[in-house]
């Protein structure tokens, strides 16, 4: 059963070493992973998933429980130990959706965990703005209705300890509410974000510099009563967008108080 994985520390784009040597990534624990633009931080995740053995541009080398990933690991079960949310993934099956999902509940090798497809959806209906048809085309599904399904189905079905989660802030779903969901277990969950509610939301913070890991920041009390209050803020800010969709004009008064949503 994996527990740790470990990241011993390449070169970045200048061909200097990284600062971080040596970053060991543990159960139970939320990473997230933070940078300017073209920094690193997607290649950070896609050396973790290809579980790069001193290769490509970086040259990191990534340890599974403190060894080197024997050849039926890379080929037999990579997939069920890692499961990549990544930055631009569509369905590319000109299937309805609650076929889909049942024809892949058919091919599951472990039945007893199946999840019903209409639990599924569901779940992604909680976090999409406009609700899934059952009877709808998953090539018709629009960027954020695709982006809340595949986080329902990776949070209600995958049992792989390790999630990879790029940019989930840009799908127009709600944020809180899919990280929530799929950090329910304890699993390594890193998470790529420019967004400051999800920054501090896990416990630990990967700086990314110049294609390199810079430092780690660990989250401050502080910081964590801050994010508290940006949850808040958020949820007035989708109660507003949820009004504002169906129609409505917006009123000030208690409810929705721009000065006490700023303040
Ligand atoms: N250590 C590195 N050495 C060389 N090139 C790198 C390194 N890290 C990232 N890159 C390259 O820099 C570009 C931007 O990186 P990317 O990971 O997409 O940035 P971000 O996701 O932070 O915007 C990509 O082409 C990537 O392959
Ligand atoms: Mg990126």
């Amino acid at each position: 059963m994996l527990k740790k994985i470990e990241i011993l520390g390449g070169y970045d784009k200048q061909g200097n070493k990284e600062s971080i040597q040596s970053l060991c990534l543990e159960r139970g624990n939320i990473y997230t992973i933070v940078g300017k633009t073209g920094s690193g931080k997607t290649q950070l995740i896609e050396d973790i998933e290809s579980l790069n053995q001193g290769e490509g541009i970086t040259k990191r080398v990534v340890l599974v429980d403190g060894a080197v990933p024997n050849d039926s690991f890379h080929q037999g079960y990579r997939s069920s130990y890692i499961a990549h949310l990544s930055q631009n993934m569509n369905y590319v099956l000109d299937m309805p959706v609650v076929k889909f999902l049942a024809l892949r509940n058919q091919l599951q090798l472990d039945k007893s965990s199946a999840v019903s497809p209409t639990e599924i959806l569901e779940t992604a209906n909680t976090l999409a703005g406009e609700e899934i048809q059952p009877h709808q085309l998953l090539t018709k599904l629009s960027g954020g209705q695709s982006r809340a399904l595949m986080i329902a189905d990776v949070a209600l079905t995958s049992s792989a300890p390790v999630i990879l989660i790029d940019e989930v802030e840009n799908a127009g779903i709600d944020r809180i509410k899919a990280m929530s969901l799929l950090t329910q277990q304890e699993k390594i969950v890193l998470v790529v974000t420019h967004d400051p509610l999800l920054a501090l939301y896990g416990n630990k913070r990967i700086v990314l510099k110049n294609g390199g890991m810079s430092h780690i920041i660990e989250r401050t009390s502080e910081e964590k009563f801050l994010s508290n209050q940006l949850t808040d803020i958020y949820h007035r800010i989708e109660a507003m967008r949820q009004l504002l969709r169906q129609g409505e004009s917006l009123r000030g008064g208690n409810n929705f108080d721009l000065y006490s949503v700023l303040e």
